[in-house]
């Protein structure tokens, strides 16, 4: 499938991520600095910056796993750090997070490390449902002939994309992609962008893909927001963001040719 941007399936009137004037600090740290930022519905949203700007900080608030200093996160119509308990498992089982080191369960095969999130959220499924379930994300992210190997056996590109068929086996609303492309080569870099396409368009998602992986950022971006300071000095299109006039943002860009 090509892995151009897909601008006809997402509905602007309508927002599944929301965050407004948020802060985070550790100690004397101040890591986000007045947050804006709306994704919408089908939306792929790829947010740029360099290492320890906060990219990681702001997806893990996102889930609730840190909890704003200030600000408001709307994730799906829930304000994220007003929920705990069973409600907050409710909004994270609605989340795919892909993280930046997903590890896979190395003594499990590909087909045990897939039914593990199944059987934790879903009790009542029959063998079956688990069988089809597992096959068929394993067809989506193309690796169902790898369904009996363990993950050792797996090469670097193959674990992320069973870390993401994981995830996906859940059927989120919302994927959080956390440095998918990094440690990989350009062409395995390219296969993981042409799956991230893949799958908004076969599982409607919506999605934040932190990266700095610029072509990453530019092939599965509807929109690019660029993470520097603490704050998002642009959010645009790949090309409206690269052609911002801001000395901040083009040596952030001339750094990323250089290195
Ligand atoms: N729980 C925490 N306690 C204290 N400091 C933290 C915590 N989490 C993150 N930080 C600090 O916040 C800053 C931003 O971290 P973050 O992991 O979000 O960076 P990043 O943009 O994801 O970087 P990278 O591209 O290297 O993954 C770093 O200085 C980090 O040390
Ligand atoms: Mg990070």
């Amino acid at each position: 499938m090509r892995s151009d941007n897909h601008n006809d399936i997402i509905d602007t009137s309508d927002a599944v991520i929301s965050i407004r004037g948020l802060y985070k600090s550790f100690g004397a740290l101040d890591v986000l600095k007045g947050i804006d930022l709306d994704v919408h519905k089908g939306e792929n949203v790829a947010v740029l910056g360099r290492s320890g700007t906060g990219k990681s900080v702001l997806i893990k608030i996102l889930v609730g796993l840190l909890r704003p200093d200030a600000g408001i996160v709307n994730v799906l119509g829930k304000e994220v750090d007003k929920l705990k308990g069973k409600e907050l498992d409710a909004l994270r089982l609605k989340i795919g997070f892909s993280f930046q080191n997903s590890a896979l369960y190395d003594s499990m095969d590909v087909r045990g490390n897939l039914e593990f999130p199944l059987r934790m959220n879903f009790k009542n499924l029959t063998k079956k449902e688990i069988d089809t379930a597992v096959e068929e994300v394993l067809e989506a992210v193309g690796l169902l002939d790898k369904i009996n190997q363990l993950p050792s056996d797996l090469s670097g590109g193959q674990k992320k994309r069973i870390g993401i068929a994981r995830t996906l086996i859940l059927k989120p609303e919302i994927m959080l992609y956390d440095e998918p492309t990094s440690g990989l080569d350009p062409i395995t870099s390219i296969e993981i962008n042409d799956l991230i396409n893949n799958v908004q368009r076969r599982y409607k998602t919506s999605s934040i893909i932190i990266t700095h992986d610029l072509t990453c950022a530019k092939v599965t971006g509807n929109r690019v927001a660029i993470l520097l300071d603490g704050t998002f000095l642009k959010v645009g299109t790949f090309d409206d963001v690269f052609a911002t006039q801001e000395e901040r943002i083009q040596s952030f860009f001339n750094y990323n040719f250089i290195t």
